[in-house]
């Protein structure tokens, strides 16, 4: 019987028990011992729930109980999460994190102490909710060179702009709806800015190149300027808008993004809707693989949090090879990324080919504006001759 921990009964906490109680025997026999949720810590009372028994008001009646092999961290932000899940690491207690804030500002640090206490600092939910993408980049394409990952990362933004594409209704009205059922936050800025999948691209940059990405450092541009309108172009195109995370190898290093993009009917995200999160890993032998599944929600997180606490049984003493150094890894500058710009702008046909010379011209049959795609250019170089137009309404990137 291996003693555990939940760290936060909110909605993933109330998951975590949950599965452990429900799928108590799944979760045994994939360990090979029965797990005993031994306290739950929240500042709440909850009344009249079986959580009750089980409930502490004070970290450090976990912390200081040898008993508690693994601590569950389910509270997200970075604060006071880190310094619980320090002080478990350091007192020898493996720790499951759903928490992307906390991996994407700790994340080598907290692997580097679990690691010395021969434990395990697992985070396998931080990143696409309920997909298996952590393991299968830590455990399972370690024979390839990983060129490229490409995600859709934010379920609430991906939800916000299948909705506008279905319906042909404007970001505010939507980002509405998404907040009155739930998909999004009453402030919805870390979801609809892209500051949520910066740090989740973050994550997987670090595991794909074993160092630490700043996630602080990586270009980041949210959804809540795609306009109605932006779909009638993309419709034309026979493309989709989507928040894409990247990192990609280049020339001159790691190139990181998150940004609307538009991606074609080939691309394998493309078919990506609703909250669904999907991740394409491109390896240099394996090829493309495409990750798709639940990206938050309560089960879903929740599973992904338990299958490392099944990891962290299995791997009592044996710290697992999660390889990420604290090293920083110096990205290259997104000014130089070169690609191709949707771009909408109330200059005429003569002013746009001065500046941009030979367009390919988009009708998606608005007045008073013309749509078209420049030739492949730099961001830097984009944003120089974007000044010379005197009407620019918007510009969108093409994924290739
Ligand atoms: N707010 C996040 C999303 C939750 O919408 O995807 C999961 O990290």
């Amino acid at each position: 019987m291996i003693k555990v921990a939940i760290l936060g009964y909110g909605t993933v906490g109330s998951g975590v028990y949950q599965i452990i109680k429900e799928n108590s025997k799944v979760v045994e026999k994939k360990s090979g011992e029965a797990i005993d949720i031994k306290y739950v810590l929240d500042l709440r009372e909850f009344p009249g729930d079986p959580v009750e028994d089980v409930l502490v008001h004070d970290v450090n009646v976990i912390l200081e109980d040898p008993e508690v092999e693994v601590v569950i961290e389910v509270m997200g932000g970075v604060n006071p999460a880190y310094d619980f899940v320090k002080s478990a690491l350091e007192k020898g207690k493996s720790v499951c994190t759903s928490n992307k804030e906390l991996v994407a500002a700790h994340g080598a640090e907290l692997i580097k102490i679990a690691k010395s206490h021969n434990r395990n600092f697992l985070f396998e939910a931080a990143v696409g909710g309920g997909i298996p993408i952590i393991r299968p980049l830590n455990m399972h394409i370690t024979a390839d060179v990983i060129d490229e990952i490409e995600g859709i990362l934010n379920g609430t933004t991906n939800y916000i702009l299948s909705k506008m594409e279905k319906e042909g209704a404007d970001f505010e009205s939507t980002l509405k709806v998404a907040q009155d059922l739930g998909y999004a936050e009453r402030n919805p800025e870390a979801d609809v800015e892209g500051y949520d999948a910066v740090r989740k691209i973050a994550i997987l940059a670090s595991l794909a190149k074993e160092k630490t990405v700043n996630y602080e450092e990586v270009y980041t541009e949210g959804i809540s300027k795609i306009t109605a309108d932006d779909f009638k172009y993309a419709k034309v195109m026979n493309r989709r808008i989507k928040l894409l995370g990247k990192c990609k190898n280049e020339d001159d290093g790691i190139m990181a993004s998150v940004s609307p993009r538009l991606i074609s009917v080939e691309h394998p995200l493309y078919h990506i809707s609703g909250v669904t999160n999907g991740v394409l890993v491109r390896g240099n032998m394996v090829g493309d693989l495409v990750f798709v599944g639940s990206g938050a929600g309560k089960l879903p997180t929740a599973s992904a949090v338990v299958s490392d606490v099944v990891d962290s049984v299995r791997h009592l003493n044996i710290a697992t090879t999660v390889r990420w150094e604290d090293e920083h890894l110096e990205i290259a500058d997104f000014s130089k990324s070169k690609k191709q710009f949707f771009v909408r702008a109330t200059d005429d046909k003569a002013t746009v080919e001065k500046v941009f010379g030979n367009v390919e011209y988009i009708d998606a049959g608005l007045d008073n504006e013309v749509g078209f795609i420049t030739p492949v250019i730099s961001e830097a170089d984009f944003e120089k001759k974007a000044e010379e137009l005197s009407g620019l309404i918007t510009r969108i990137r093409i994924e290739d």
